[in-house]
């Protein structure tokens, strides 16, 4: 499989098979994840690997109480084999940019100079990576908010301060029910010329026909 026809047919799946995943798998895909780009090449990233139904359930039972499962629009979501939660170090990034060579930048003092916060950033482009990598092996994925749970899961997993958990992955064989839509995946996909931008952005569309739909 390409990166393109990953991209195609990556979707966000929230059913999975009460099935593991082949024996050292996650710590490959993870080793493939953490290449991608780092600002100052800081690699600020850090993965928490939950595998098995033992770990799955220690983090479903902080996150989704039982009181609340009846209610929960996607019990397959659970069955995962494996929830990758991707943590982004700030502190890293500030060390890096105190660094002779980022002094310049004025960006090694405080978190809140940042115009925009690239470990955030870069978080985001492993947990890409990763759920790439999970399509380019057959595998099904959905990446997910912890939401206000995030404290709880770093004091459950020993995470350090000043990790931030910008979300989970799950990964897991797809089941095949796995076909009731969220409600954010009804909205479409907004039209190519709504957000190509071509030389500037607001002009009147001069994009080729093709592309205006
Ligand atoms: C930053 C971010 C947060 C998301 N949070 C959730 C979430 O908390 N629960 C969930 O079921 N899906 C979540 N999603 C998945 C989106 O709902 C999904 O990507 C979107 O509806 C498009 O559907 P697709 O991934 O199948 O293309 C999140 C996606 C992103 C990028």
């Amino acid at each position: 499989m390409n990166v393109r026809a990953a991209l195609e047919s990556r979707r966000s799946c929230r059913s999975f098979l009460d099935r593991s995943l082949p024996s050292g798998l996650l710590d490959a895909l993870v080793d493939r994840a953490r290449r991608t780009p780092s600002a100052g090449n800081t690699q600020g990233v850090g993965f928490l690997v939950l595998e098995g139904s033992e770990q799955t359930a220690a983090y479903w039972g902080i996150t989704l109480p039982e009181r609340d499962r009846a209610a929960f629009p996607w019990p397959g979501l659970l069955l995962a084999p494996a929830l990758v939660v991707v943590y982004a170090d700030a502190g890293r990034y500030l060390e890096r940019y105190a660094e002779p060579d980022k002094a310049s930048t004025g960006l090694g003092g405080s978190d809140g100079d940042w115009p925009i916060p690239y470990w955030f950033v870069d978080a985001a482009f492993s947990a890409m990576a990763l759920q790439l990598l999970a399509v380019d092996e057959g595998l099904g994925c959905c990446f997910f908010g912890l939401f206000g749970n995030e404290p709880a899961v770093a004091r459950r997993f020993g995470v350090p301060e000043g990790q931030r958990a910008i979300g989970a992955v799950a990964i897991g064989h797809p089941a095949p029910d796995d076909q009731r839509p969220s409600a954010s995946t009804g909205r479409g996909r907004r039209p190519l010329g709504d957000v190509l931008h071509r030389g500037h952005w607001g002009f009147p569309d001069v994009s080729p026909p093709d592309a205006r739909q």
